[in-house]
Protein backbone atom coordinates (compact mmCIF):
# COMPACT_ATOMS: atom_id res chain seq x y z
CA UNK A 1 0.00 0.00 0.00
CA UNK A 2 1.40 3.34 -1.10
CA UNK A 3 -0.11 6.79 0.05
CA UNK A 4 1.66 8.88 -1.50
CA UNK A 5 4.34 9.71 -4.35
CA UNK A 6 8.00 10.11 -3.51
CA UNK A 7 10.29 12.79 -4.58
CA UNK A 8 10.60 11.56 -8.34
CA UNK A 9 7.39 12.15 -9.03
CA UNK A 10 6.60 15.22 -8.02
CA UNK A 11 7.92 17.03 -10.70
CA UNK A 12 5.91 15.23 -13.19
CA UNK A 13 3.28 16.77 -15.43
CA UNK A 14 -0.45 16.59 -14.31
CA UNK A 15 -3.36 15.05 -16.53
CA UNK A 16 -1.10 12.77 -19.20
CA UNK A 17 -2.14 9.76 -20.15
CA UNK A 18 0.08 6.95 -21.50
CA UNK A 19 -2.07 3.73 -23.95
CA UNK A 20 -0.58 0.70 -24.21
CA UNK A 21 -1.00 -2.73 -26.29
CA UNK A 22 -4.89 -3.18 -27.13
CA UNK A 23 -7.79 -4.96 -26.67
CA UNK A 24 -9.90 -3.08 -24.52
CA UNK A 25 -12.61 -1.50 -25.90
CA UNK A 26 -11.17 1.92 -26.75
CA UNK A 27 -8.42 -0.09 -28.68
CA UNK A 28 -6.48 -0.66 -25.42
CA UNK A 29 -6.31 -2.72 -22.45
CA UNK A 30 -3.78 -0.92 -20.22
CA UNK A 31 -4.68 2.64 -20.01
CA UNK A 32 -3.18 5.45 -16.92
CA UNK A 33 -4.35 8.96 -15.58
CA UNK A 34 -1.85 10.67 -13.89
CA UNK A 35 -3.85 13.04 -11.60
CA UNK A 36 -1.42 14.10 -9.05
CA UNK A 37 2.03 16.19 -10.49
CA UNK A 38 3.95 19.27 -10.22
CA UNK A 39 1.34 21.60 -9.08
CA UNK A 40 1.47 19.93 -5.80
CA UNK A 41 4.91 20.55 -4.46
CA UNK A 42 4.07 24.01 -3.38
CA UNK A 43 1.08 22.79 -1.70
CA UNK A 44 2.74 19.83 -0.01
CA UNK A 45 5.77 22.31 1.23
CA UNK A 46 2.89 24.22 3.02
CA UNK A 47 1.27 21.57 4.82
CA UNK A 48 5.28 20.22 6.02
CA UNK A 49 6.16 23.68 7.44
CA UNK A 50 3.48 23.77 8.98
CA UNK A 51 3.86 20.36 10.24
CA UNK A 52 7.19 20.35 11.47
CA UNK A 53 6.52 23.95 13.07
CA UNK A 54 3.59 22.19 15.47
CA UNK A 55 4.58 20.59 18.65
CA UNK A 56 5.12 17.87 18.41
CA UNK A 57 6.44 18.26 14.89
CA UNK A 58 5.23 15.53 12.45
CA UNK A 59 5.69 14.83 8.98
CA UNK A 60 2.54 13.39 6.51
CA UNK A 61 3.00 9.66 6.28
CA UNK A 62 3.09 9.64 2.49
CA UNK A 63 6.64 10.78 2.83
CA UNK A 64 7.66 6.83 4.07
CA UNK A 65 7.04 5.86 0.19
CA UNK A 66 9.88 6.60 -2.36
CA UNK A 67 11.02 4.04 -4.29
CA UNK A 68 13.16 2.75 -1.10
CA UNK A 69 10.40 2.94 1.53
CA UNK A 70 7.71 1.37 -1.16
CA UNK A 71 10.52 -1.99 -1.30
CA UNK A 72 11.27 -1.64 3.19
CA UNK A 73 7.67 -1.48 3.22
CA UNK A 74 7.13 -4.91 1.09
CA UNK A 75 9.84 -6.44 3.58
CA UNK A 76 7.54 -5.26 6.24
CA UNK A 77 4.39 -7.47 4.86
CA UNK A 78 6.42 -10.47 5.09
CA UNK A 79 7.54 -10.17 8.80
CA UNK A 80 7.04 -12.43 11.35
CA UNK A 81 5.37 -9.76 13.94
CA UNK A 82 3.39 -8.09 11.09
CA UNK A 83 0.74 -10.28 10.88
CA UNK A 84 -1.65 -7.52 9.41
CA UNK A 85 -1.15 -8.61 5.33
CA UNK A 86 -1.41 -12.28 6.40
CA UNK A 87 -4.67 -12.02 8.43
CA UNK A 88 -6.39 -10.37 5.72
CA UNK A 89 -4.57 -12.46 3.15
CA UNK A 90 -5.99 -15.18 5.25
CA UNK A 91 -9.60 -13.57 5.57
CA UNK A 92 -9.36 -12.95 1.37
CA UNK A 93 -8.61 -16.52 0.55
CA UNK A 94 -11.12 -18.08 2.44
CA UNK A 95 -14.09 -15.15 1.16
CA UNK A 96 -12.76 -14.43 -2.15
CA UNK A 97 -15.34 -16.42 -3.72
CA UNK A 98 -18.17 -15.05 -1.83
CA UNK A 99 -17.46 -11.57 -1.72
CA UNK A 100 -17.48 -11.65 -5.77
CA UNK A 101 -21.01 -13.50 -5.72
CA UNK A 102 -22.45 -11.29 -3.15
CA UNK A 103 -21.00 -7.85 -4.89
CA UNK A 104 -21.40 -9.19 -8.35
CA UNK A 105 -18.40 -6.89 -9.39
CA UNK A 106 -16.99 -7.57 -13.17
CA UNK A 107 -14.95 -4.24 -11.94
CA UNK A 108 -12.37 -3.98 -8.83
CA UNK A 109 -11.64 -0.24 -8.03
CA UNK A 110 -8.61 -0.63 -5.47
CA UNK A 111 -7.81 2.71 -3.14
CA UNK A 112 -4.20 2.66 -2.54
CA UNK A 113 -3.33 -0.27 -4.19
CA UNK A 114 0.68 -0.49 -3.76
CA UNK A 115 1.70 -3.60 -5.68
CA UNK A 116 -1.50 -4.55 -5.47
CA UNK A 117 -0.26 -8.06 -4.34
CA UNK A 118 -3.15 -9.33 -2.32
CA UNK A 119 -5.31 -7.63 -5.18
CA UNK A 120 -4.82 -11.21 -7.47
CA UNK A 121 -7.43 -12.93 -4.77
CA UNK A 122 -10.03 -11.16 -5.66
CA UNK A 123 -9.24 -11.44 -9.37
CA UNK A 124 -8.82 -15.09 -9.40
CA UNK A 125 -12.18 -15.27 -7.80
CA UNK A 126 -13.37 -12.76 -10.18
CA UNK A 127 -11.68 -15.03 -13.07
CA UNK A 128 -13.40 -18.47 -11.46
CA UNK A 129 -16.61 -16.73 -11.71
CA UNK A 130 -16.30 -15.10 -15.10
CA UNK A 131 -16.62 -12.20 -13.98
CA UNK A 132 -13.25 -10.95 -14.56
CA UNK A 133 -13.21 -7.41 -17.10
CA UNK A 134 -11.44 -4.34 -15.45
CA UNK A 135 -9.37 -3.37 -12.52
CA UNK A 136 -8.60 -0.14 -11.81
CA UNK A 137 -5.53 0.49 -9.40
CA UNK A 138 -5.25 4.11 -7.42
CA UNK A 139 -2.55 5.25 -5.88
CA UNK A 140 -0.07 7.62 -5.34
CA UNK A 141 2.87 6.36 -6.20
CA UNK A 142 3.14 6.58 -9.90
CA UNK A 143 5.92 4.23 -10.24
CA UNK A 144 3.56 1.57 -8.32
CA UNK A 145 0.82 1.75 -9.52
CA UNK A 146 2.84 1.26 -13.48
CA UNK A 147 4.62 -1.99 -12.08
CA UNK A 148 1.60 -3.46 -10.40
CA UNK A 149 -0.37 -2.18 -13.67
CA UNK A 150 1.93 -4.13 -15.86
CA UNK A 151 2.81 -7.20 -14.09
CA UNK A 152 -1.06 -8.17 -13.85
CA UNK A 153 -1.36 -6.93 -17.58
CA UNK A 154 1.00 -10.04 -18.08
CA UNK A 155 -0.69 -12.17 -15.31
CA UNK A 156 -4.27 -11.86 -16.77
CA UNK A 157 -4.65 -11.59 -20.18
CA UNK A 158 -8.16 -11.17 -20.63
CA UNK A 159 -8.21 -7.68 -18.17
CA UNK A 160 -8.40 -4.07 -18.55
CA UNK A 161 -7.00 -2.35 -16.55
CA UNK A 162 -7.12 1.74 -15.80
CA UNK A 163 -4.80 2.58 -13.42
CA UNK A 164 -5.02 6.26 -11.57
CA UNK A 165 -2.61 8.23 -9.94
CA UNK A 166 -3.71 10.51 -7.82
CA UNK A 167 -4.75 12.19 -4.17
CA UNK A 168 -7.38 10.21 -2.19
CA UNK A 169 -7.91 14.49 -0.59
CA UNK A 170 -8.47 15.78 -3.93
CA UNK A 171 -8.81 12.97 -7.58
CA UNK A 172 -11.57 10.90 -5.75
CA UNK A 173 -13.92 12.30 -8.08
CA UNK A 174 -11.94 12.16 -11.38
CA UNK A 175 -11.66 8.12 -11.30
CA UNK A 176 -14.21 7.52 -14.46
CA UNK A 177 -17.47 5.99 -13.21
CA UNK A 178 -18.35 2.01 -13.88
CA UNK A 179 -21.01 -0.43 -13.49
CA UNK A 180 -21.02 -3.39 -11.00
CA UNK A 181 -17.46 -2.30 -9.76
CA UNK A 182 -16.51 -3.82 -5.98
CA UNK A 183 -14.77 -0.46 -4.59
CA UNK A 184 -12.10 -1.20 -1.98
CA UNK A 185 -9.41 -0.04 0.78
CA UNK A 186 -7.86 -2.42 2.25
CA UNK A 187 -4.38 -3.26 3.69
CA UNK A 188 -5.57 -0.89 6.81
CA UNK A 189 -4.50 2.15 4.79
CA UNK A 190 -7.69 3.78 6.36
CA UNK A 191 -5.66 3.16 10.43
CA UNK A 192 -3.31 6.03 8.78
CA UNK A 193 -6.59 8.41 9.09
CA UNK A 194 -7.67 9.97 12.54
CA UNK A 195 -11.41 9.66 13.05
CA UNK A 196 -12.89 12.57 11.40
CA UNK A 197 -10.45 12.53 8.04
CA UNK A 198 -11.30 8.80 7.93
CA UNK A 199 -15.23 9.67 8.35
CA UNK A 200 -14.73 12.23 5.27
CA UNK A 201 -12.50 10.07 3.20
CA UNK A 202 -15.19 7.56 3.47
CA UNK A 203 -17.87 9.82 2.73
CA UNK A 204 -15.66 11.28 -0.66
CA UNK A 205 -15.81 7.46 -1.00
CA UNK A 206 -19.24 6.86 -1.13
CA UNK A 207 -19.98 10.21 -3.11
CA UNK A 208 -19.93 8.90 -6.45
CA UNK A 209 -21.03 5.56 -6.24
CA UNK A 210 -24.55 4.76 -6.62
CA UNK A 211 -26.86 2.71 -4.79
CA UNK A 212 -26.68 -0.48 -4.34
CA UNK A 213 -22.25 -0.29 -5.04
CA UNK A 214 -20.10 -2.56 -2.94
CA UNK A 215 -17.34 -1.61 -0.80
CA UNK A 216 -14.61 -3.59 0.90
CA UNK A 217 -12.74 -1.92 3.67
CA UNK A 218 -9.95 -3.35 5.68
CA UNK A 219 -8.91 -2.85 9.05
CA UNK A 220 -6.71 -3.77 11.75
CA UNK A 221 -8.64 -4.69 14.83
CA UNK A 222 -7.91 -3.74 18.99
CA UNK A 223 -6.09 -6.32 20.43
CA UNK A 224 -3.25 -7.51 22.67
CA UNK A 225 -0.71 -4.49 23.22
CA UNK A 226 1.85 -6.65 23.07
CA UNK A 227 0.76 -8.04 19.95
CA UNK A 228 0.70 -4.34 18.51
CA UNK A 229 4.30 -3.23 19.06
CA UNK A 230 6.08 -6.22 18.23
CA UNK A 231 4.25 -5.75 14.45
CA UNK A 232 5.85 -2.17 14.57
CA UNK A 233 8.61 -2.96 16.17
CA UNK A 234 9.98 -5.90 14.41
CA UNK A 235 13.66 -7.67 15.76
CA UNK A 236 15.11 -7.43 12.09
CA UNK A 237 14.58 -3.66 12.36
CA UNK A 238 13.29 -3.30 8.99
CA UNK A 239 10.45 -1.11 10.50
CA UNK A 240 13.24 1.05 11.87
CA UNK A 241 14.79 1.70 8.47
CA UNK A 242 11.32 2.22 7.29
CA UNK A 243 10.78 5.60 9.86
CA UNK A 244 14.15 6.61 9.31
CA UNK A 245 14.09 6.75 5.51
CA UNK A 246 11.33 9.46 5.95
CA UNK A 247 13.63 11.53 6.49
CA UNK A 248 15.67 10.87 3.76
CA UNK A 249 12.72 11.43 1.56
CA UNK A 250 11.89 14.80 2.92
CA UNK A 251 15.63 15.68 2.67
CA UNK A 252 15.38 14.63 -0.97
CA UNK A 253 12.58 16.57 -1.92
CA UNK A 254 13.23 20.00 -0.29
CA UNK A 255 16.92 20.14 -0.32
CA UNK A 256 16.98 19.37 3.03
CA UNK A 257 19.63 18.10 5.53
CA UNK A 258 17.94 15.95 8.40
CA UNK A 259 21.09 14.27 9.98
CA UNK A 260 19.43 10.36 9.94
CA UNK A 261 22.29 9.34 12.10
CA UNK A 262 20.96 11.27 15.02
CA UNK A 263 17.22 9.54 15.11
CA UNK A 264 15.90 6.60 16.55
CA UNK A 265 12.75 4.59 15.79
CA UNK A 266 10.24 4.78 18.49
CA UNK A 267 6.88 2.94 18.02
CA UNK A 268 4.45 2.67 20.74
CA UNK A 269 0.80 1.50 21.17
CA UNK A 270 -1.52 4.51 22.75
CA UNK A 271 -4.25 2.14 24.95
CA UNK A 272 -6.67 5.44 24.97
CA UNK A 273 -6.59 6.47 21.54
CA UNK A 274 -6.03 2.80 20.04
CA UNK A 275 -3.48 3.66 17.98
CA UNK A 276 -0.03 3.00 17.59
CA UNK A 277 2.53 6.13 17.15
CA UNK A 278 5.45 6.10 15.24
CA UNK A 279 8.17 8.79 15.96
CA UNK A 280 11.44 9.32 15.82
CA UNK A 281 13.61 10.38 18.62
CA UNK A 282 16.76 12.53 18.05
CA UNK A 283 19.29 11.87 20.33
CA UNK A 284 20.70 15.30 20.74
CA UNK A 285 20.30 18.75 19.95
CA UNK A 286 20.78 19.60 16.74
CA UNK A 287 19.89 22.32 13.69
CA UNK A 288 18.18 21.52 10.45
CA UNK A 289 17.66 23.36 6.81
CA UNK A 290 15.49 22.58 4.64
CA UNK A 291 16.50 24.98 1.66
CA UNK A 292 13.61 23.88 -0.38
CA UNK A 293 11.44 26.04 1.89
CA UNK A 294 13.28 28.55 3.44
CA UNK A 295 12.43 26.52 6.27
CA UNK A 296 15.47 26.07 9.25
CA UNK A 297 14.22 24.26 12.77
CA UNK A 298 16.02 23.76 16.10
CA UNK A 299 15.91 20.48 17.01
CA UNK A 300 16.24 19.76 21.05
CA UNK A 301 17.33 16.87 22.15
CA UNK A 302 15.08 13.90 23.39
CA UNK A 303 12.83 16.12 20.82
CA UNK A 304 10.61 13.96 18.89
CA UNK A 305 9.08 13.97 15.61
CA UNK A 306 5.87 11.63 15.01
CA UNK A 307 5.27 9.93 11.19
CA UNK A 308 2.61 7.81 11.47
CA UNK A 309 -0.54 7.12 13.10
CA UNK A 310 -1.67 3.51 12.92
CA UNK A 311 -5.32 3.31 14.42
CA UNK A 312 -6.82 -0.05 15.87
CA UNK A 313 -10.97 -0.62 15.20
CA UNK A 314 -13.77 -1.92 16.63
CA UNK A 315 -16.38 -3.88 14.52
CA UNK A 316 -18.72 -1.34 16.41
CA UNK A 317 -16.56 1.81 15.09
CA UNK A 318 -16.53 0.59 11.58
CA UNK A 319 -19.84 -0.04 11.18
CA UNK A 320 -20.21 3.70 12.58
CA UNK A 321 -18.21 4.96 10.18
CA UNK A 322 -19.91 3.29 7.69
CA UNK A 323 -23.32 4.49 8.56
CA UNK A 324 -22.31 7.76 8.76
CA UNK A 325 -20.81 7.91 4.97
CA UNK A 326 -23.99 5.88 3.42
CA UNK A 327 -22.65 2.23 3.78
CA UNK A 328 -24.43 -0.36 5.38
CA UNK A 329 -22.84 -3.23 6.66
CA UNK A 330 -23.53 -6.21 4.88
CA UNK A 331 -20.87 -8.83 6.03
CA UNK A 332 -18.07 -8.81 8.70
CA UNK A 333 -15.23 -10.91 7.85
CA UNK A 334 -12.11 -11.65 10.16
CA UNK A 335 -9.30 -13.83 10.31
CA UNK A 336 -9.23 -17.29 12.68
CA UNK A 337 -7.52 -15.73 15.65
CA UNK A 338 -9.55 -12.03 15.37
CA UNK A 339 -6.64 -9.84 14.15
CA UNK A 340 -8.05 -8.30 11.53
CA UNK A 341 -11.65 -7.10 9.80
CA UNK A 342 -12.98 -6.74 6.24
CA UNK A 343 -15.88 -4.99 6.31
CA UNK A 344 -18.41 -5.64 2.98
CA UNK A 345 -21.01 -3.09 2.75
CA UNK A 346 -23.58 -1.21 0.22
CA UNK A 347 -24.00 1.79 -0.74
CA UNK A 348 -27.34 2.64 0.67
CA UNK A 349 -29.71 5.16 -1.68
C1 LIG B 1 0.44 0.73 5.31
C2 LIG B 1 -0.51 2.19 6.92
C3 LIG B 1 -1.21 -0.09 6.79
O1 LIG B 1 -0.03 1.18 9.55
O2 LIG B 1 0.53 -0.91 9.55
C4 LIG B 1 3.81 -0.64 8.70
C5 LIG B 1 2.28 1.12 7.56
N1 LIG B 1 4.04 1.39 9.30
N2 LIG B 1 4.75 -0.58 9.64
C6 LIG B 1 0.48 0.21 9.02
C7 LIG B 1 3.34 0.63 8.49
C8 LIG B 1 4.91 0.65 9.98
C9 LIG B 1 1.02 0.33 7.60
N3 LIG B 1 -0.05 0.82 6.66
Amino acid sequence: MILARGPGTLFRPVYTRTVMGGGGSDGSRLTFDVLAGARDLEREGEELRRLLGERPRSIPSHYFYDGRGSRLFDQITRLPEYYLTRAEAEILEREADHIIARAGAFELMELGSGMSTKTRILLDAMERADHLHRYIPFDVSEPAVRDAAGALARAYPELRIHGVVGEFDRHLAAIPPGERRLVMLIGSTIGNFEREPARQLLRRIAEPMAAGDWFLLGADLVKDPAILEAAYNDSRGVTAEFNLNILSVVNEAFDGDFPTELYRHRAFYDRKRERIEMRLVADRAHRVELAGLGLNLEIAAGEEIRTEISCKYRREVIEELLAGSGFGLADWLTDGEELFGLALARREG
